[in-house]
């Protein structure tokens, strides 16, 4: 099938090309984001393939179908950035790959963890110097402490996995608790008791109307003081100028970013020459008790291999049979 591959970086290309050696996809690689103005480039191709900062709402979603793409190929799990009930309007088939490595996310989560806790970035930099100072560099055990996890889905039990070997007290706060992680001994309470309980906080679940800023300051507020929270799952769970207000005010103790809920216009690109414009995240930056990351918990090799295999073998299906095991339904009950 006719593929025209958006937001097409060097490091994934290499993997679309040797996993479609058994499918022949004639693939287009593309280097812009696909937006309004980058539209036109896919008109011809059945298959539109983009990542997690192309957003495609109704007018784009529109300009895609009358430039003749039948399937839009996501390359990520969240499908939080398209507009599923204009694609179910418009006929457009919405694919996604469901699953490709929740252990690179997980461990991900656990190095901004480790990193915040027993700050190494700090002091890669420092013993660099020669500057073999420890003041500032205090950790603390984290074995006894209590994790709280929201969302127990893929990713969120293979945190609790690893933060159980670690010697946590796990709570879980998720509407559909997840049987593996009762047996981990997570104990699934409400949502408060969850942030006012954890000493860490870790987010796994989706971006739907329920989510979107999960953690505002009345959440905030509710943490246990100094506590630790990290967010691998979408950057608009978290209200990120209430979370500058709760670090100032200490309330927030750690905090590890790989998300950010204005990050299309900031990540996956060298920006290092320009002045950020964004005054928030520029404010999280100055904090030594934030890390963030940019949106690279998925980037591992094993996940880039089942990206690319996932989403070719989607593009197969459909072009064979009109259908996709992996196509997002029930596009008219919830925008997520
Ligand atoms: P999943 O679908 O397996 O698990 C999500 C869990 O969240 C489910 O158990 C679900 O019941 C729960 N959930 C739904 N609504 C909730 C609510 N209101 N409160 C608490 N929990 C709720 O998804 P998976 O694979 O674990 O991925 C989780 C998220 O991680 C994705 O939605 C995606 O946004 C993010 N992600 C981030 C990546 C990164 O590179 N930073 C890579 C892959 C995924």
């Amino acid at each position: 099938m006719k593929v025209a591959l958006f937001s097409a970086k060097s490091y994934e290309r290499s993997f679309f090309s040797a996993a479609n050696a058994p499918f022949g996809h004639e693939i287009t690689y593309l280097e812009p984001r696909l937006t309004p103005e980058t539209a036109p480039l896919a008109e011809h191709f059945p298959a539109v393939c983009i990542f997690v900062n192309d957003q495609v709402d109704a007018d784009l979603m529109a300009q895609l179908a009358q430039g003749g793409t039948q399937l839009l190929a996501l390359r990520s799990a969240g499908f939080n950035h398209v507009d599923l009930n204009a694609a179910e309007d418009l006929g457009l088939t919405v694919v996604r790959v469901p699953a490709y490595s929740p252990f690179a996310v997980a461990e991900h989560a656990v190095a901004l963890i480790l990193t915040l806790n027993r700050k190494t970035h700090r002091a890669y930099a420092r013993v660099r110097e020669g500057n073999f100072d420890l003041e500032g560099l205090l950790g603390f055990d984290i074995h006894g402490l209590t994790m709280g996890v929201v969302g127990t889905g893929k990713i969120g039990i293979e945190v609790a996995r690893i933060m159980h070997g670690f010697g946590c007290q796990l709570l879980g706060y998720d509407p559909y608790p997840n049987p593996e992680a009762e047996k981990l001994g997570l104990h699934y309470v409400e949502l408060d008791t969850l942030l006012a309980q954890s000493d860490i906080i870790s987010l796994h679940s989706p971006l739907t109307p329920e989510t979107y800023h999960l953690i505002n300051a009345d959440a905030i507020n509710r943490l246990k003081p100094g506590a630790m929270l990290i967010n691998t799952s979408r950057g608009a769970l978290v209200d990120a100028a209430a979370a500058i207000e709760g670090l100032k005010s200490g309330q927030i103790g750690y905090l590890g970013l790989d998300v950010y809920e204005e990050e299309a216009d900031l990540f996956f690109e060298d920006l290092s020459d320009r002045i950020i414009q964004d005054d928030i995240f520029a404010r999280l930056l100055t904090f030594p008790n934030v890390v963030i990351t940019g949106h690279q918990a998925f980037f591992t090799r094993n996940a880039l291999r089942a990206i690319a295999e996932t989403t070719l073998a989607n593009i197969r299906d459909f072009e064979q049979t009109g259908q996709c095991a992996n196509a997002i339904k029930s596009a008219h009950v919830t925008k997520s």
